[in-house]
């Protein structure tokens, strides 16, 4: 059995550039991999499983785990089966990626396990055939992402600087965030600058209760606040005298990056 780490992502910024005919939307952003995360316990197996340490987590065919598996063996042609445990630990419908980073781990496992020698660029480009932010993750943790998600440009890694995760009980789901998005209203906000998210008008119309959570955030004294990807947590840097509440999840993580040949 092996285990790989599977980590979160944040958006440190995101912005909407447009609505696409397909229904999806151009977007450029700069993500980032963090030390949150879950991990996959896998092994070879006659059949595929999936258990998880979390119930609420789907471990049928609509799991990107399984997924990722089918979309190795159609584009490999290659017959073999993984058993595989997650242990869950990325709050999930939060914007932290946890399924998509889940998908890509499964994809360096399938090409590391069976020894198929598939250049990261390939995995990255068939990953986005089954999600848009899974292609991310193929970078090595610190990347601008253009188009669908699915244009990767990697770039220097950045301090292994401190981040407070804070996750409300409220939970988002990306299409219903994404829907809700007007893109009249923020086409005046030019900004690319860490901080600042487009989708963050569009998630706290869907549920207010987030905009009074942002605002206490930031009087908490936090340098920096901002909803990571289509919600519901936010990433916060800084320092603060935030106090444990029950109505909200809150983690200390920090930046992390790969080495170009290991995984996270
Ligand atoms: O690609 P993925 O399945 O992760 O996307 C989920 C949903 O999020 C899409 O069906 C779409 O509604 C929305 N989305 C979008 N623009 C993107 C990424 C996702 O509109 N760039």
């Amino acid at each position: 059995m092996k285990t790989y780490f599977s980590p979160a992502k944040i958006n440190l910024y995101l912005k909407i550039v447009s609505k696409r005919l397909d229904g999806y939307h151009d977007l450029s952003t700069l993500m980032q991999t963090i030390s949150l995360g879950d991990f996959l316990h896998i092994e070879l197996a006659h059949s595929d499983s999936l258990t998880c340490t979390n119930s609420m987590v789907p471990t049928d065919s609509t799991n990107l785990i399984l997924k990722a598996l089918n979309l190795f063996r159609s584009k490999t042609h290659l017959t073999f089966n993984f058993k595989v445990h997650l242990e869950k630990n990325i709050p999930m419908q939060a914007g932290l990626g946890g399924g998509s980073s889940n998908a890509a781990t499964i994809l360096w496992a399938c090409n590391e396990l069976t020894q198929s020698n598939i250049p990261v660029n390939q995995l990255l480009e068939w990953s986005a055939e089954i999600g848009s932010d899974i292609p991310f993750f193929f970078s090595q943790g610190t990347a601008h992402c253009s188009g669908r998600g699915e244009f990767v440009k990697a770039l220097p890694h950045l301090d292994k600087k401190k981040v407070w995760i804070v996750k409300p009980k409220v939970s988002l789901s990306t299409p219903s965030v994404f829907q809700n998005f007007n893109l009249e209203e923020n086409l005046i906000n030019n900004d690319e600058q860490w901080g600042v998210n487009d989708l963050e008008k569009a998630a706290f119309k869907l549920e207010p209760s987030l905009f009074k959570l942002k605002n206490r955030l930031v009087e908490a004294g936090f340098d920096t606040v901002m909803m990571t990807g289509s919600g519901s947590s936010f990433y916060c840097l800084g320092d603060c005298s935030i106090q444990n509440d029950q109505e909200l999840l809150i983690y200390s993580a920090f930046f992390i990056n790969r080495h170009h040949d290991q995984w996270y």
